[in-house]
């Protein structure tokens, strides 16, 4: 089979690595892909927002199964164009992609079908919505703090935390009057704060059957002890401690599979990738929210998990009968450590040439992806804010951070930011 993968992060380098391990593979192609994916990939020069050159590429390949990384291109209609040329395409089309792509969407079902979530109002105007937050702060909601939401696709950038009535207000300024996030703001979702721990419960789906990958978390704060500002994802843990296998039935059943039915009733079935973004408040299970793709980082700890053939599964969603499938995980615990350039996820400098990557890739358990990475004559230079990264395998939750850590240690770069804590709380509720 011939495969087409959309991205060229991490999380496309893990999908490629994965997929190259199936026999029935013959050849992947990854647009753009990065230095690490041209390894096992052919990286072609198309960009993910060039919907109808990669269609284009796709039919004269004769590409098989195109596999969608990022949001964008699905929110942008990636799925419903190849669909329209009979080309196969793993990922939901824009209708039920609008589950990522609008959070008041995505509250709406959560209502409708009884999700567990938190409370909430949407405003579609900046007065209704300083008047939502000032309906928040009179309440008894309103001593957590809130959580302010553009209401579209704001590269993550869209939630901002508050702890005052005032930050609030601001954050509203921020959003619908400054408009920083664009027209992602012309709709905004004033929201209860919730505490605890965060866990990520992603789900292959053909529109009706679910199989439920491993839980993982993300660390996305950019410094040790969780400091500093919020970050694409400095790295990830699988499974989790706090998770175990009856809370990711529950997630299953009254998350997951309300969702799938819900997008189903609406008449366009949900296939591909649905990721719930889970909160365990000391009230039970709250959903944050879902996207509706593959996680990063957290696809770089689940799919080395993954024991049966990545490309069956993928294919058995797309051609419906995931039913059928067999998937078998490992029980070891996966640990994956991100090298940032310096400054980021502010200002940083690219074009930093990067060594050890030979050595990091012969340590035992570890294998690594590249996320902002390029070649130039022969030279693998950085070429983004979230560099590359280790993913490595362990019997416990320790052997498997100390050789990621192990395995990164060969790698430098100028600047070079890692976290040194990954996968620390897992170690201490193993
Ligand atoms: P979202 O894109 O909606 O997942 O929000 C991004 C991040 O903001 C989440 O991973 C949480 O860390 C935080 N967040 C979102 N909603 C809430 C909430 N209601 N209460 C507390 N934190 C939140
Ligand atoms: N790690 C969070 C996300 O992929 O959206």
């Amino acid at each position: 089979m011939q495969i087409l993968i959309v991205g060229g992060g991490g999380r496309e380098h893990a999908l490629a690595w994965k997929l190259a391990q199936s026999p029935r593979a013959k050849k992947i192609y990854c647009a753009p892909g990065n230095a690490g994916i041209s390894r096992i990939a052919e990286c072609i020069n198309l960009k993910p927002s060039d919907l109808s050159g990669l269609a284009n590429f796709a039919e004269s390949q004769r590409i098989d199964l195109t596999v969608v990384g990022p949001e964008a291109p699905l929110a942008a209609g990636i799925v419903d164009r190849f669909e329209a040329r009979g080309l196969p395409i793993f990922g939901p089309s824009t209708d039920p992609a609008r589950i990522e792509g609008s959070k008041a969407f995505a509250k709406e079902i959560m209502v409708r079908y009884g999700i567990p979530t938190g409370a909430f109002r949407v405003a579609a105007g900046i007065d209704e919505a300083h008047e939502h937050v000032r309906d928040h702060f009179a309440s008894e909601l309103g001593q957590a703090g809130a959580v302010i939401k553009a209401d579209g696709l704001a590269a993550g950038k869209g939630v901002i935390v508050v702890g005052t009535e005032e930050e609030a207000h601001a954050a509203v300024d921020q959003i619908m009057r400054d408009r920083e996030f664009g027209s992602a703001g012309d709709t905004l979702l004033v929201e209860e704060r919730l505490t605890g721990q965060e866990v990520s419960i992603m789900a292959f789906t053909d529109g009706e059957h679910l199989v439920a990958m491993p839980p993982s978390q993300d660390h996305k704060r950019a410094l040790d002890g969780d400091q500093g500002p919020n970050t694409g994802g400095m790295g990830a843990y699988s499974p989790v401690p706090v998770a175990p296998p009856e809370l990711v039935d529950q997630v299953v059943q009254q998350v997951l599979a309300p969702a799938v039915r819900a997008i189903r009733d609406l008449g366009i079935p949900y296939k591909g990738v649905l990721y719930a973004g889970m909160m365990l408040t000391p009230a039970g299970l709250r959903t944050l929210e879902f996207n509706c793709r593959f996680g990063d980082p957290e696809t770089q700890v689940v799919l080395p998990l993954l024991e049966t053939d990545l490309l069956d599964l993928l294919e058995s969603a797309v051609s419906c009968c995931l039913d059928e499938a067999t998937v078998r995980w490992s029980s070891q615990a996966a640990v994956n450590v991100v090298a940032a350039s310096g400054g980021y996820p502010g200002a940083y400098q690219s074009g930093k040439p990067i060594t050890g990557l030979d050595r990091a890739a012969q340590a035992p358990g570890s294998i690594v992806l590249h996320a902002g990475t390029r070649d130039e004559a022969g030279q693998v230079l950085t070429d983004g804010g979230r560099v590359l990264s280790v993913t490595a395998l362990g019997r416990d939750f320790a052997e498997a951070q100390k050789r990621a850590y192990e395995a990164m240690g060969y790698i430098s770069f100028e600047g070079m930011h890692v976290r040194s804590d990954i996968g620390a709380r897992a170690i201490a509720a193993d």
